[in-house]
Parts: structure tokens; C-alpha cells; sequence
């Protein structure tokens, strides 16, 4: 297969309360890729109606995503940060999507059945269709690279099949304008690492989550360093003292979980980590987590509340941010269209 320029895509579903976990498990590694790849960030405001939702509450999250983009430092300079539902080609490329995925391979989706739940039957058409508009996300800028969590992978894979079915199926029309065996890279997914899967603070064996009943579980980008502390005291942790090797973090979840923490915020490894607070009790490590987490998110805290007192700043993000994306988007998609046979 030709060989594609590389370049890194990546969607947030807009919600409220973004967390720790999103920080250390996206936002952060955004900010990375920037250094060294072309980047697109897209708040997929399309994929968050799929499930039932509220307009104004949808229209506050946006832009709370997008704040949160700004504030951890994604240049929007740099790279493309806009909402999906303002470049109408996401759509569009969907539906061609659509005609060539097979309803076998939207069949496996997990991630529907658990949202689906047990009445699939009410579930919105645009549930079951969430994942091929993801392809179309994707795909539309030809991205080669996908930083995701690992619960997008089954998603990720069926992006590369429809990639690969779509450059099959019209193998001769591609070859004939010039883009030799492949009009579509087939998109690799980054899944993230176990240092930055974030466990929520009061059970080590479940992922931070938004969802999460009880505030305790979850250290949110806006809470003031009084909570954070707080809530760091009071995460669930053994009896027993910290180990001085990462092997003896195992079956240990909630020391893991803490300890991973620190080594993602302080940009070290687990073992490095170990080797300073190792053989020493709990409360001096809490303290000191507490510290760092403190020192990492107060700037953001203090440029999201900056940025959410200022929506038309944001909205003026997101409208040069579309701009950008359209200029990629449009020509990809009139490609689409001719070789697929639509006039234009
Ligand atoms: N489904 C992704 C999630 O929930 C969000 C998403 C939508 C996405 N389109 C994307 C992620 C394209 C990566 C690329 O996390």
C-alpha cells in the first residue's frame, strides 16, 4: 500500500466534569503528539447525540471540551480543534461509509450492546451507526494515527476494514486517478498505556469514570486544590506500606493506580517513583501526590475557568478550527465522490 503523510486524528465526545483520567489518558498525550505529528482534535458533538441528550447541555459540554483542549495546551494554531457537526463532510462521508460497511461487522460492536443495553430495540439507528461515523471522522482526513483508549480498539479495527474494503471495492477507480493501490490509510490505532489508565480513588479495579456515584472516585479538571487534596486523603488504599519494586505493586490495585498516577503527572516510571517513596507509609506518598496533582492542574483549572467565562473566544476556536479541517475535508471527500460515482 502507498505510503500516507502521517497524521494523527482524534474525537472527545463533548461531556460535563472532565477528569484526571481524561487528562492523563488523552489531553495529555494530544499535547504530545503535537510536537511531533500534524493534529486534528475534533469534539464529536454528532456522536454525543446518539444516545439521549439535552441541547443546552449539549452546547455547554462542547464548549467545556473544547475549553479543556485550550487549557491543557493543544495550539489551535498548530492544529485543527473544531466540532465535528460544523464540517458537514463528517456526515457526508458517513453515508458512503454506510454503503460499505456490512451490517455482519456492525453486528460484533460491543460498545452498542453495552450502551443498547437491554432493550436494543429502542436504541437510536444512530447508536448502531456510531461507530462507521467514526470511521468517516477518521478517514475524511486520511489520518494515519489514533490516539484512543483501549475500549475504541474494536472501533479502530472496524475503521481499518472499511478502509480496506472501500479501497478494494474501488480498486480500479483509485488506481485510475492517480492514488496508486489505496485511497484510504488503514488507521493505527495509539492505545493508551497501563501508566496513564486512570482507576477511580475508591475501587482500583474500575476506570475513572464521570458516571461514578460517588465524587470521591473521580479528581475533576475544575476542582479547586482544597478537594484535590482532599479527595487524594481519603483514596482507598492496603494496610500495608509501599513497595520499593513495581513488582510488588501487583495484585495491589488502588497503591497501583496511586503510584501510576504520580509517575504519569511527574512524567517518570513506576519504578522511579518507587525508588523515592518505597518502604514509606501511605499518608507522606498521599501527601505528596497531592502536591504534584495540585501544581499540574491548577494552571489548567485556572485557564478553564478562564475559557468556559469566555464562550465566544471558544466559539472563535471552533470556527477557525472547522475552517482548517475544511480545507482538508473537501477535497478528500470530492475524491470520495468521483470515485465512487457521484457527480459533482
Ligand atoms: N468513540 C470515541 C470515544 O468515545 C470518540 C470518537 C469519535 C473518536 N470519533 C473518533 C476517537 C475518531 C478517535 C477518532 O472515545
Amino acid at each position: 500500500m502507498a505510503k500516507f503523510p502521517e497524521l494523527v486524528f482524534s474525537g472527545v465526545q463533548p461531556t460535563g466534569n472532565l477528569h484526571l483520567g481524561n487528562y492523563l489518558g488523552a489531553l495529555k498525550r494530544f499535547v504530545e503528539m503535537q510536537k511531533t505529528h500534524p493534529c486534528i482534535y475534533c469534539v464529536v458533538d454528532l456522536h454525543a447525540m446518539t444516545m439521549p441528550h439535552d441541547p443546552a447541555t449539549l452546547r455547554r459540554t462542547t464548549r467545556e471540551v473544547t475549553a479543556a483542549f485550550l487549557a491543557c495546551g493543544i495550539d489551535p494554531k498548530k492544529n485543527a480543534v473544531f466540532n465535528q457537526s460544523r464540517v458537514a463532510e463528517h456526515a457526508e462521508l458517513a453515508w458512503v461509509l454506510d454503503c460499505v460497511a456490512r451490517l455482519g461487522w456492525l453486528n460484533r460492536m460491543t460498545q452498542f450492546k453495552e450502551k443498547a443495553g437491554k432493550d436494543r430495540e429502542n436504541a437510536s439507528v444512530g447508536l448502531y451507526n456510531y461507530p462507521v461515523l467514526m470511521a468517516a471522522d477518521i478517514l475524511l482526513y486520511r489520518a494515519t494515527h489514533v490516539p484512543v483508549g483501549e475500549d475504541q480498539k474494536q472501533h479502530l479495527e472496524l475503521a481499518r476494514d472499511i478502509a480496506q474494503k472501500f479501497n478494494n471495492d474501488f480498486a480500479a477507480g483509485i488506481a485510475e486517478r492517480g492514488y496508486g493501490d489505496g485511497f484510504f490509510p488503514l488507521p493505527e490505532p495509539l492505545i493508551q498505556g497501563p501508566a496513564t489508565r486512570v482507576m477511580s480513588l475508591r475501587d482500583g479495579s474500575k476506570k475513572m469514570s464521570k458516571s461514578d456515584p460517588s465524587e470521591y472516585s473521580l479528581i475533576a479538571l475544575t476542582d479547586d486544590p482544597d478537594a484535590i487534596a482532599n479527595k487524594i486523603r481519603k483514596a482507598k488504599t492496603d494496610p500495608g506500606a509501599l513497595p520499593s519494586e513495581v513488582e510488588g505493586l501487583a495484585g495491589r490495585p488502588e497503591a497501583d493506580n496511586l503510584v501510576g498516577i504520580y509517575a504519569a503527572l511527574a512524567d517518570e516510571s513506576r519504578t522511579e517513583v518507587l525508588a523515592r517513596f518505597g518502604g514509606g507509609q501511605f499518608s507522606a506518598f498521599k501527601t505528596a501526590l497531592a502536591e504534584l496533582t495540585v501544581a499540574r492542574l491548577a494552571p489548567i483549572r485556572a485557564e478553564m475557568l478562564r475559557l468556559n467565562a469566555d464562550p465566544a473566544h471558544v466559539d472563535s476556536v471552533l470556527a477557525e478550527g472547522a475552517r482548517k479541517a475544511r480545507e482538508i475535508a473537501q477535497p478528500n471527500m470530492d475524491a470520495v465522490k468521483d470515485i465512487v460515482g457521484l457527480i459533482r
